[in-house]
């Protein structure tokens, strides 16, 4: 083994860097899950999560990774046998997919190319031509973790309205929550499914469903198994901050710093800030003469990006030499274009430095690794966000003026 000095460079789209506060936060000594400060400390955390899910509605904690989250949102609110309309965005939807049919839900699978987000038309039609209303759920990922594409949520909502469809709403926001503007109870999202490793900075091992009054009113009819995953002991025991197991004690001390962070920076500027750096890649990108997997600039993620490889370079041999010279993970091709794109992970606990050091890691890689490209992304991104910084001052002066 050898030292490698300085920090490594996390930039695969999740687990995100866990900045320092919560590293802290996670250090201290456990405590009595049944005492009073974990009550106490639980009813707060409880609270202020549904600010960064935008709800008025319970938010349910489970220590699990996402794919528990998924699971909990089927088998709370479905029955063997049910029918639910999901879209093939990329890897992620492929699996929440495969999850559902592994639970014996019958799915009805719009196929997609994994450059395009999902399709608010063909989600309309497909709901439409549901005369006898069997579909009892849409199930959409936010944010397609594998593809750099982030769906349109709301118009997906509008979409299910127009239809005048009476199926639940299901939104996977593992890797946009705290990272990309979302909002649960605006948008009409039954259940928000969430991951504690991506936006909300923390090490993986919480996972999340935010659910609805309607969500809750299926949970009391839906007769797939559940125990460990049941919303009903989870809810009863919150009222008072408890859980009905033992909760990850330690990862709670980290979520409740999470959002002290989330808070003092502010969601908008949480947002801005995902959206200065998802802009600035995209534009070091261009430079470079590479294109991004997503296909629609409307739907491009602001908390990664997929970069596609020339024909015949191999995006993995590509990260090994990253990897190896300068210390940086970039997130892998995943599924059916495993080999032929990288992801830069822009997301979380992340600055302007930090992501100029991140690009400047790819664009030495990109040379080193002989793949074809112009120089210049690098610049093309620090111009971006120096023109980021200018507007803001002049709208802090004009701010100033009119005040
Ligand atoms: C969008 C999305 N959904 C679901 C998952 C699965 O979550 P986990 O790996 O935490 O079980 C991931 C993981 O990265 C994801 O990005």
């Amino acid at each position: 083994m050898t030292r490698e000095a300085g920090r490594h460079f996390l930039q695969i789209p999740g687990p995100t860097n866990v900045p320092g506060r919560i590293l802290r936060a996670i250090e201290r000594p456990t405590i009595d899950h049944r005492g009073p400060d974990f009550g106490a400390l639980c009813r707060g955390i409880l609270s202020d999560l549904k600010t960064v899910f935008r709800t008025e509605q319970p938010v349910i904690v489970f220590p699990a990774s996402g794919t528990g989250a998924w699971e909990a949102a089927l088998v709370n609110t479905l029955s063997p046998g049910d029918r639910v309309l999901m879209s093939e965005t990329g890897h992620f939807a492929t699996l929440w997919r495969r999850l559902a049919e592994r639970l014996g839900l019958e799915v009805d699978f719009l196929p997609g190319d994994w450059r395009h987000g999902v399709d608010p038309a063909a989600i309309e039609a497909r709901l439409a031509a549901d005369s006898r209303r069997q579909v009892r759920a849409v199930c959409i990922v936010h944010n397609e973790t594998s593809t750099g594409v982030a769906s349109r949520v709301r118009e997906v909502r509008r979409a299910i309205d127009r239809a005048g469809h009476p199926a639940l709403f299901m939104v996977d926001t593992i890797s946009s929550l705290a990272s990309i503007d979302y909002r649960h109870d605006e948008w009409g999202v039954d259940v928000t499914v969430a991951g504690s490793q991506k936006g909300l900075m923390l090490p993986p091992g919480l996972s999340f469903n935010a659910v609805s009054e309607k969500a809750l009113k299926a949970s009391a009819e839906a007769r797939l198994t559940r125990s460990y995953w049941s919303w009903d002991d989870m809810l009863a025991h919150n009222v008072k901050g408890f859980f009905p197991y033992t909760p990850a004690t330690n990862l709670l001390f980290g979520l409740r710093e999470s959002l002290d962070m989330l808070l003092e920076e502010g969601l908008e500027q949480v947002f801005a800030r995902h959206a200065r750096h998802g802009e600035a890649t995209r534009r070091a990108v261009r430079a470079w003469g590479l294109e991004t997997l997503c296909a629609d600039p409307r739907e491009a993620s602001n908390s990664l990006t997929a970069v596609l490889m020339p024909d015949g370079h191999d995006a993995d041999a590509f990260r090994a030499v990253v990897l190896e010279h300068f210390d940086m993970s970039l997130g892998n091709g995943l599924g059916k274009v495993q080999g032929r794109v990288f992801r830069i992970g822009h997301l979380g606990d992340f600055n302007d430095l930090m992501l100029a050091g991140s690009l400047s890691g790819v664009e030495m890689g990109l040379g080193l690794a002989g793949v074809p490209h112009r120089t210049g992304g690098v610049q093309a991104a620090l111009d971006c966000l120096t023109e980021a910084v200018s507007a803001d001052r002049s709208n802090t002066r004009k701010e100033r003026i009119s005040v």
